[in-house]
């Protein structure tokens, strides 16, 4: 089988799928699914394999750094099974996603509650299930916490400079060095437990030197408290999938992190956790779909790809070409020629590449299949509405090292 999490197969100019495909693109248990089964399209087909291996090589490049999974990355019950039995941790945004992970076999000591945005029942649903370690970033959230989940630890988030990533934050999440002293000290007076600090340098992070803003800041939290002793330092999320920009190998990333762990803490290492999400899931999914509709090139203007998945239906980050995905045809091998590739809605923003230059092969015609590469995180899990009626992304889940697998075995469909 061919382990994903080896591919460097990204190009750093977005030629679609000019290139004639690489034998690294998926592993051959995806293909073969998609060769034999011919699943209607769109689809998700995820290789757990994959995600298995990008949990074990994290956990031996960053072995003191208890993982979570960030689930809403991939919510597919079979990834949260898997990870389960990994011994894997979770980071969750909602009681829905608890329940998820209770339901597939997570603890609830092993969950994280990560969402600093949370109604005062939902911190009490979670502290029902059993759930004792919250995120916040303000006061109105620490009161609610103190009241609906007593006793709880707490981290806090503090909010960094996300240069780099291609999907930052914005100011939505986490507050500065002293506020965020300030409500460690709040929380111990109101009863929680005051357990440490937590930064996201921003998805699809292309620098590795950017975890030092946030161990920096960090560093800044435990120097600014007064009375109190927090211990663990949350690295969020940010580690890279394989999309047509390259970006650094992982064990570059953790040696960074290592190395402003060091100069930042020293001997005093604080506990660690890390939240992966993209990292995790990305490279283990192949995303087919089918060609709608081609509109030849005319009066200056570019051929137009319409396919059966868009913004709303799994692409949702397309959005300002920010993540851009690597592309396969049924055609690979023939000459290409630019394209703007679009969706399949009726909406006018559900367009997916127009200023990135994407080329395609000109042979392409409507009901050929065109695979989008790497699409395992945030496609599925924000394709959840039904836009203009077109359902939600199925996903199938595979185990292309699974004892006695036969190509084309699938371990769950979820039409
Ligand atoms: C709190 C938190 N942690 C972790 C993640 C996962 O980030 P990534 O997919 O970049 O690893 C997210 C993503 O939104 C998040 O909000």
């Amino acid at each position: 089988m061919t382990d994903l999490s080896a591919t460097t197969g990204v190009t750093d100019r977005p030629s679609g799928a000019s290139a004639a495909p690489r034998a690294a693109d998926t592993s051959s248990c995806v293909r073969d699914f998609l060769d034999r089964q011919v699943p209607p399209t769109p689809c998700l087909v995820l290789d757990l394999a994959v995600v298995r291996s990008r949990y074990t090589g994290l956990r031996s490049m960053l072995p003191d750094a208890r993982v979570c999974y960030a689930v809403k990355a991939n919510p597919q019950p079979e990834v949260v099974a898997e990870l389960v039995g990994l011994g894997a941790s979770f980071d969750v945004a909602s009681p829905g996603e608890i329940d998820l992970c209770l339901a597939n076999g997570a603890t609830p000591e092993s969950i994280s509650y990560g969402n600093t945005i949370k109604k005062p029942v939902d911190i009490a649903r979670a502290h029902e299930l059993g759930v004792r370690l919250f995120a916040t970033d303000s006061a109105a959230d620490l009161d609610n916490i103190a009241a609906a989940a007593p006793g709880a630890s707490v981290f806090c988030r503090v909010l960094v400079d996300n240069e780099g990533s291609r999907t930052p934050f914005g100011r939505k999440f986490g507050c500065d060095p002293e506020t965020a002293a300030r409500l460690l000290e709040r929380a111990s007076r109101l009863g929680l437990d005051p357990y440490g600090a937590s930064f996201h340098i921003g998805s699809q992070q292309h620098d590795p030197e950017a975890w030092e803003h946030g161990i920096v800041a960090a560093r800044e939290v435990f120097d600014q408290v007064t009375g109190v002793r927090p211990r663990m330092v949350n690295l969020g999320g940010g580690l890279p999938a394989s999309y047509t920009q390259a970006a650094p190998p992982p064990r570059d990333y953790a040696e960074r992190i290592e190395a402003a762990l060091d100069r930042n803490f020293g001997s005093e290492r604080p506990e660690l956790l890390i939240e992966p999400g993209r990292h995790l899931v990305g490279d283990a999914g192949v995303l087919r779909s089918e060609v709608v509709l081609v509109t030849p090139e005319t009066g200056g203007q570019r051929r137009w790809v319409y396919l059966d998945v868009g913004r709303y239906n799994g692409l949702a980050e397309t959005e300002g070409e920010a993540i851009t995905y690597r592309l396969r045809t049924a055609r690979d091998g023939d000459a290409t020629g630019p394209v703007v590739l679009a969706g399949p809605t009726c909406d006018g923003d559900d367009v997916l590449y127009q200023d990135t230059s994407y080329e395609l092969p000109v042979t392409l015609r409507g009901g050929d299949w065109v695979d989008l590469l790497s699409a395992g995180a945030y496609t599925a899990s924000y394709s959840s509405v039904g836009f203009n009626g077109f359902a939600p992304l199925p996903t199938y889940c595979l185990d292309s090292r699974a004892v006695g697998h036969t190509a084309g075995d699938v371990r769950t469909e979820r039409p």
